[in-house]
């Protein structure tokens, strides 16, 4: 094991050493982080639905009526009526035929992924793509070609310089470290023309874009061009677990094929009650949506004024690049000690030399929390010397 400690040092030397904090009480606008009260700014739960009372309630409901635990994965006896509802409800709010949920986003895309494409396939990739997406690259023993992010004239390169028996593309539509958008109609036109399946990552999307909360695929009509939409439960939709929507016979292909699935514990009632509650609210009312993008434009706009050098406001993540992990930790741990949550970004999650600060504003963070957020962070970037 000495091996292993020597790996942690030498991850604390280059300030990479990761340490989790503790929270305590609701996830909520401020939180309680190692027993102290703070500004939370780091969390996906973006609609504020994971404290939601409805939400609670109705996971509530569904563990006195379900019980504790699905019992065994869904190809034995773990797929429940909670689960059937929630995919149902799923496939209707997307406009898809069906919907499939998975135990995590993370299941869902490695299951996804590996399904769709084997050995003889090749999958095309975006530099700057999810993890659990890249692990699906792994997984699939397909050919992996990663293309430039967001450039469609290499993937079209890339697509012509490779013969396979099935292409599959895979993109997050939002960015999650980012928040900058995937050249969305671009690639259904490519795929449409190279005869490619297109599969979207929505996990930061679904709850915020659309009228109805359904995603950028469905607010940009191209429900059509799109094979395979992935979306999480436990970001804007405040539970737990993902889905996987869109033809019946995509549907049944990834119950037999997806090993995520069909070697995994179906998702408790509880957490699929909490779900659908939360599918419902983000479906039925655009008040968290509005509120959170407003929230998005007060924060960006704030520390643009600040003097802080930001990219545009594509969606609701707002990123502060530092550039080294040093200087992203120093300004985290600044902005923490005055109040601020504010993690700091590093290496391999993002490329080396753009470390940063993600922050997340949610629909329930009010004007003053979003204004103290913006003046702790301007004050530590300027000690930190930014
Ligand atoms: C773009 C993206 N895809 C997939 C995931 C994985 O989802 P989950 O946390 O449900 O495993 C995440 C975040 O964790 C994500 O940001």
């Amino acid at each position: 094991m000495r091996a292993l400690a020597d790996d942690l040092i030498d991850l604390e030397a280059r300030d990479l050493l990761r340490v989790r904090r503790l929270v305590g009480g609701l996830q909520g606008p401020e939180v309680e982080l190692d027993g102290r009260q703070v500004l939370c700014f780091a969390s996906n739960n973006y609609l504020g639905l994971a404290a939601d009372p409805e939400v609670i309630e109705a996971s509530m409901a569904a563990l006195r009526d379900g019980g504790a635990s699905a019992g065994a994965s869904p190809l034995i006896s773990g797929h429940m009526a909670a689960h059937d509802v929630l995919e149902r409800e799923i496939a209707d709010w997307l406009g898809c035929e069906a919907a499939l949920v998975f135990g995590s986003g993370y299941h869902a895309n490695i299951g996804a992924i590996a399904a769709l494409a084997g050995h003889d396939d090749a999958v095309f990739s975006d530099s700057l793509n999810h993890a659990s997406l890249i692990d699906g690259c792994r997984l699939a023993r397909a050919t992996v070609r990663i293309y430039d992010h967001r450039d469609l004239d290499d993937l079209e390169e890339k697509l012509h310089a490779t013969p396979a028996r099935r292409r599959l593309i895979v993109s997050d539509s939002v960015f999650s470290m980012d928040g900058d958008i995937a050249p969305l109609e671009g690639l259904v036109e490519l795929a449409a023309r190279h005869d490619a399946w297109l599969m979207f990552d929505e996990a930061h999307a679904m709850g915020i874009f659309g009228d109805d909360g359904g995603g950028l695929v469905a607010a940009r009509g191209l429900n059509h061009g799109v094979h395979v939409r992935m979306g999480t439960l436990g970001k804007a939709l405040g539970s737990y677990g993902a889905f996987v929507a869109g033809s019946r016979v995509l549907i049944e292909l990834l119950v037999n094929r997806a090993r995520s699935y069909v070697f995994s514990t179906g998702l408790p009632p509880a957490v699929i009650g909490a779900a659908l509650a939360a599918v419902r609210i983000a479906r039925q009312s655009s008040d968290r949506r509005d509120q959170l993008w407003r929230n998005a434009r007060r924060l960006h706009g704030g520390l643009s004024a600040s003097g802080l050098r930001l990219g545009p406001l594509d969606s609701t993540i707002v990123p502060v690049i530092l550039g080294e992990s040093k200087t992203a930790l120093g300004v985290a741990h600044r902005a923490l000690a005055e109040g601020l949550w504010a993690p700091a970004i590093r290496p391999p999650t993002v490329p080396p030399g753009t470390a940063r600060l993600r922050l997340t504003p949610i629909a329930t963070h009010d004007d003053e929390q979003i204004d103290r957020a913006v003046r702790i962070l301007a004050h530590a970037a300027g000690e930190e010397g930014v």
